[in-house]
């Protein structure tokens, strides 16, 4: 089979990888499922998996996927600008007239495009990002999870007793850096299948990732009129795009201030926006503490912390501070984590998206009063990118690391006397995005989940990773902006237009 594998590089094409190909060939020739299933990520045991994965490594160091693309995305003038918002706009309102059915057909197959371009989303999200193969291969599956599961949402926006369904015209979508393909797709593909058009205007760190999700969309057929990217400069022509009356709603994630930012500039228009989090594990003296130290630390160092969803703090509750089994374990596994670039198939965390500066340099290289380094991180190269995970403790309430959002590999530890104690120290944060709890006591467990304050609640599990439609994902109090609904949940169509009572009815 490898040797079949050699023989269709030499002809030009690559391989998919190999334990999808039966999947996709049936869902192709199968009519639109009515039932959703999310996609299974590339399975690493398979020894043509694994070449499969060698085969795009190799590629990154000198990838420029994307990259003519995005130069032709290129906006520099406010006529250049006016003239896509218009053209979208126009064309979005076509799109709105088509029936549900037609639009879920549309992102249904841009679902498979993205599964049959997996491989060169995973090449431009390491080469741009730093993003390690482990993190990138998932997030091409939640993309594919956010395209087959608003295909099926859009035919229940028509189903609806009483009320119509009235699309929108035009949609922005600005996604972040650290979900390069995951958090695009699922802005787009949610605004098209609710009947609006698109303009994605990417994060600067993200762009070329963003243009290959975008061009995967416009070759499974979604029209280049409906689906616009632009790349454009974030002051002057970022403002303008954010406050121009044509558009009718704005998809964001990033920082609850830019959110804020926004909405002074336009506060009529209506947001969806997912914003900051400061997350915390709680870890009880009955948990499993294997699970729990494995837990934690994939939930704090994967993606070397930069994921709105990162654990960021561990509260330790009672003996489990006293622990020193935790402890060692828990020195044991961070400092084994693998830190490497992405070309690196073995590396378990990538480098940071840039050197850091302001307050994650700050949590880095400083301790906060009464705090030690428990792990110290270190800078393990010239590029200034590449660190070591770190571990602080014992971090004070209300203190900045106890309340301040990082976005990096750094994890502090706090202690408490209770799971009520615990709580407090969780719920005083402002964010409510992701929170955890590790126990294995149901009373426990219920008196933790009838008192957090957060969006995603997770027990015995890590706090990233949400899965579609399993673990529709947002948050609460600063977490999130406008209308609070989560992505890849039942109700996150029925915000993205207007919803206008039938005539006659009640
Ligand atoms: N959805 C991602 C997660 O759950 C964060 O954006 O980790």
């Amino acid at each position: 089979f490898l040797a079949s594998l050699d023989l269709l590089e030499e002809e030009g094409f690559d391989p998919p990888a190999p334990n999808r190909t039966q999947d996709r060939l049936d869902d192709e020739i199968a009519p639109m499922p009515r039932e959703f299933h999310n996609t299974p990520d590339t399975d690493p045991a398979l020894a043509a998996n694994r070449e499969w994965a060698r085969r795009i490594l190799a590629r990154v160091p000198e990838s420029d996927l994307g990259t003519a693309t995005i130069a032709e995305a290129r906006i520099e003038s406010e006529g250049a600008l006016e003239e896509v918002v218009e053209r979208v706009k126009t064309a979005g309102d076509a799109w709105g007239a088509r029936s549900a059915e037609e639009r879920a057909g549309f992102v249904r197959r841009a679902g498979y495009s993205l599964e049959s371009n997996r491989d060169r989303l995973i090449e431009v999200m390491a080469a741009e990002t730093g993003k390690t193969i482990d993190q990138a291969d998932p997030e091409v599956s939640e993309a594919v999870d956010f395209a087959r599961y608003y295909s099926l949402s859009a035919l229940e926006l028509d189903a609806v007793d009483g009320a119509s369904f009235v699309p929108s015209s035009l949609t922005v979508v600005a996604p972040p850096w650290n979900f390069p393909v995951a958090i695009p797709a699922g802005g787009v593909l949610a605004a098209l299948a609710a009947g609006s058009g698109v303009i994605i205007k990417p994060a600067p760190q993200a762009r070329r990732s963003a243009a290959v999700m975008v061009e995967a969309l416009w070759e499974s057929g979604i029209p280049r009129e409906v689906l616009a990217l632009v790349d454009l400069d974030e002051d002057e022509l970022g403002r303008r795009l954010m406050s121009d009356p044509r558009v009718d709603r704005l998809i964001l994630t990033g920082s609850y201030d830019t959110a804020a930012l926004f909405r002074s500039w336009r506060p009529d228009l209506p947001l969806l926006a997912e914003t900051s989090g400061k997350n915390a594990v709680v870890v009880t003296p009955s948990a499993d503490l294997d699970l729990a130290v494995s837990d934690i630390v994939k939930s704090a160092f994967g993606h070397a912390g930069q994921k709105c969803s990162a654990a960021s703090l561990a509260i330790l509750v009672g003996s489990v501070a006293e622990s020193a089994r935790f402890r060692r374990q828990l020195v044991d596994a961070v400092t084994s984590l693998r830190v490497g670039w992405p070309a690196d198939a073995t590396a378990q965390m990538g480098p940071v998206i840039e050197p850091p500066s302001g307050k994650l340099a700050e949590a880095l290289t400083t301790l906060g009063p009464g705090e030690r380094w428990l792990v110290e991180p270190r800078s393990l190269d010239e590029s200034g990118r590449l660190w070591s995970p770190g571990v602080k403790e014992w971090v004070l309430p209300g203190t900045a690391f106890h309340l301040t959002e990082y976005f990096g590999p750094v994890l502090g530890l706090m202690r408490a006397e209770t799971l009520e104690e615990a709580l407090e120290l969780q719920n005083t944060v402002q964010f409510g995005l992701t929170a955890g709890l590790q126990s294995l006591d149901a009373e426990e467990i219920s008196a933790w989940l009838a008192g957090v304050e957060a969006g995603n609640v997770y027990v015995n599990r890590g706090i990233t990773g949400a899965i579609v439609r399993r673990q529709p994902f947002g948050g609460w109090k600063r977490s999130s902006v406008g209308a609070g609904s989560k992505a890849g949940g039942p109700h996150y169509l029925a915000h993205l237009g207007s919803w206008v009572s039938d005539p006659g009815e009640p």
